[in-house]
């Protein structure tokens, strides 16, 4: 994708990855538009960076992704990059007798679920431009899962096999299809903790790297993969997926 010049569009980006792609590439000279529940952060991400729009939007609600999608294409005919970013991640524990499968359900809607709607809904408006792009965060742990978090792994393992048969499908179409997979990187996803914990890639080192590969085309089969998240994405390939999958679930 060119790096300036587009109207993006970027769910969960009221906080972490998100918002700190949406303030880069908004300085970079393009149209953002961030998508979240907190009013709040929306409010102070608009005005800290005039131009950027904030938009309400609950991906667990699936009226809320309807008049939303509806919104977006009224407001904003030009969109060009979707970039579905937004996601949770619940424990589970399958040891237990009463597994909290609520949890699973609403990450699975999260993660997955609304991650087809917004698509569906906005791709005909991807289709319309010359030049286009889908972009959906995945994870590191789509490819080695984390033991305590079973489901969110898989939905992980799930966005990154469906991408690969979208972009086979839409190969002649002017829409690339992009996997930003990040590796454990300071944000709150995982608590406040996770924010400034030293064995996670610091947030603003992570937004440099995957805009300098943006700027670069450094992209490897359509998957954004910055250095720290490669030991992840070929472990398998390197024979050091077992090790790996211990590893995690020593924590
Ligand atoms: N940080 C990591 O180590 C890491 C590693 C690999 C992948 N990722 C992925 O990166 C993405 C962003 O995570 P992050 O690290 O930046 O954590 P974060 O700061 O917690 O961001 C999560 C974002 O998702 C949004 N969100 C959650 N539920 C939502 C809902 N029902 N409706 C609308 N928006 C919702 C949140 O916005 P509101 O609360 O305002 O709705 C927030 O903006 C996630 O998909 C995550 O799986 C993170």
């Amino acid at each position: 994708m060119n790096i300036t010049g587009n109207t993006i569009l970027i769910t969960g980006g009221t906080s972490g990855i998100g918002r700190a792609l949406a303030e880069a590439l908004h300085a970079k000279g393009n149209t953002v538009i961030v998508a979240g529940r907190r009013q709040q952060l929306l409010d102070e991400i608009t005005q800290k960076n005039p131009g950027i729009v904030g938009l309400p939007l609950d991906v667990a609600d699936t009226n809320s992704i309807h008049s939303f999608v509806a919104q977006v294409k009224e407001r904003f005919p030009k969109l060009n990059v979707l970039v579905n970013n937004a996601g949770i991640a619940r424990p589970e524990d399958y040891t237990a007798d009463d597994v909290d499968t609520a949890a699973a359900l609403a990450t699975l809607q999260t993660n997955i679920t609304s991650v087809i709607q917004l698509t569906a809904g906005l791709l005909p408006t991807l289709r319309a431009q010359p030049k286009s792009t889908l972009m959906v965060t995945t994870s590191g742990l789509a490819f080695v899962p984390f033991p305590k978090a079973p489901v969110y792994s898989a939905t992980k393992a799930f966005l990154h096999n469906w991408l690969d048969a979208l972009r086979y499908q839409l190969r002649e179409t002017s829409v690339e299809v992009l996997e930003l997979a990040p590796p454990y990187v300071q944000t709150e996803f995982g608590g406040p903790q996770q924010a400034t914990d030293p064995r996670a890639m610091p947030l603003d080192a992570f937004t440099n790297e995957v805009v300098q590969i943006l700027e670069d085309n450094k992209i490897e089969k359509g998957e954004i993969l910055v250095e720290n998240v490669k030991p992840l994405r070929w472990a398998e390939k390197n024979g050091q997926y077992q090790q790996m999958l211990e590893m995690f679930g020593s924590f």
